[in-house]
């Protein structure tokens, strides 16, 4: 049977991503994780969801011999999604040399192996991160939208990742590739039983506005109440993860079917709707019924203003778009938190 090998196969996007393809009977899906960000148990929830075989291989993918290995073992492998990677802005900060050796290591080993294993297709996790600070006149953002300098380590590990892929299709005709820019990302499976797992005290909102909610953390700080947006706090275009799973599924498909017009494509994913902060703690406030503990304080350093994206090409050459609103998001993400506080008491 086709298989399809996924790297980060335990990671949030990753593990949603498994769950829609494994809908798909026509599919295998196997994974490489080292689980330095994530848990290998997550491999049994997504066997709980699909009720189909997960497997995982628990080892790093900056190490050719064992990620070659995998391939060697693994029959029929028809396309890669390349989802492993570093992605705490702050930490990619303080730690670039770390960031670069990992994302750009693993991503070279994962094309190296798409090469010599004849797949013949590549699917690359990229982020909305390419297009740095943009002016109010890009909004909202399309894949022609001019890429400015990269705002962190992390952004240019994304940045330089999409070129060192269009610089390999040139000299490898025999496999198609795609990057998928993500917008903001977030919510949990519909069920309740898969979600994000931040290893540490969270960076990104949602997971602080669940675990303000919960008790875990004592106050959310909405970061800047001073920008030139319509209630002051920024603005960005949150998505649902299950979405974004889907989108990989189509893009996927479009490429098993020879549908590509290029041998290297890039594709928007977002909602398209710029959602501010405050209005984000309202839809989880008004979904769950939680009052949630927050205040205003000063600008996060490195935080863009306002970015969305238009994701029209997606919907017309790939015929996916987001379906999930701002309170769905909210609300799986809250039954997540709740599942996760069930099991730890
Ligand atoms: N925010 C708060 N309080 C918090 C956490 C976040 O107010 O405690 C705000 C941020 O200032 C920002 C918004 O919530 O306005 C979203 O912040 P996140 O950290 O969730 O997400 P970012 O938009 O900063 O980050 C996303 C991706 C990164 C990517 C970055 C680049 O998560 O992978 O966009 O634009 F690099």
């Amino acid at each position: 049977m086709p298989t399809i090998i996924i790297t980060g196969g335990c990671g949030y996007i990753g593990s949603h991503t498994a769950i829609e393809l494994l809908a798909n009977p026509a599919f295998e899906v196997v994974s490489i994780d080292s689980c330095v960000n994530s848990e290998p148990q997550t491999v049994q929830r997504v066997e709980q969801i699909t009720g189909r075989k997960f497997t995982n291989h628990l080892i790093d993918t900056c190490d050719l011999e064992l990620v070659r290995k995998v391939f060697e073992e693994t029959d029929d492998v028809q396309g890669i999604i390349h989802f492993a990677a570093l992605k705490a802005v702050g930490d990619s900060v303080k730690d670039p040399l770390g960031y670069y050796h990992n994302n750009f290591e693993s991503l070279i080993n994962l094309l190296r192996c798409s090469e010599e294993f004849s797949v013949p297709n590549f699917i690359f996790s990229s982020s909305c991160t390419v297009y740095g600070d943009l002016d109010e006149s890009h909004l909202p953002v399309t894949e022609n939208t001019p890429i400015t300098r990269a705002a962190s380590p992390y952004g240019n590990t994304k940045l330089v990742g999409e070129q060192i892929i269009q610089d390999f299709t040139i000299a490898t005709p025999t496999v198609n590739c795609i990057s998928l820019r993500y917008f903001n990302p977030v919510g949990a499976h519909t069920s309740g039983l898969n979600g994000e797992l931040p290893s540490n005290r969270p960076n990104n909102l949602v997971p602080f506005i669940t675990q303000t909610a919960a008790g875990i953390l004592p106050q959310l700080t909405v970061f800047g109440g001073d920008y030139h947006t319509r209630d002051g706090s920024c603005v960005r275009d949150y998505i649902h993860v299950t979405d974004i799973a889907t989108a990989h599924v189509k893009a996927l498909e479009y490429l098993l079917a020879n549908r590509n017009s290029d041998q290297y494509e890039v594709f928007n994913l977002g909602s398209g709707q710029g959602v501010t902060v405050l209005e984000a703690i309202q839809a989880f406030e008004k979904v769950t019924g939680e009052k949630l503990n927050y205040v205003v304080g000063p600008r996060r350093p490195g935080d863009v203003e306002a970015i969305y994206s238009d994701s029209t090409k997606a919907k017309e050459v790939l015929g996916w778009v987001a379906v999930a609103s701002i309170e769905d998001m909210m609300a799986s993400a809250w039954k997540w938190q709740q599942h996760l506080m069930a099991k730890t008491t």
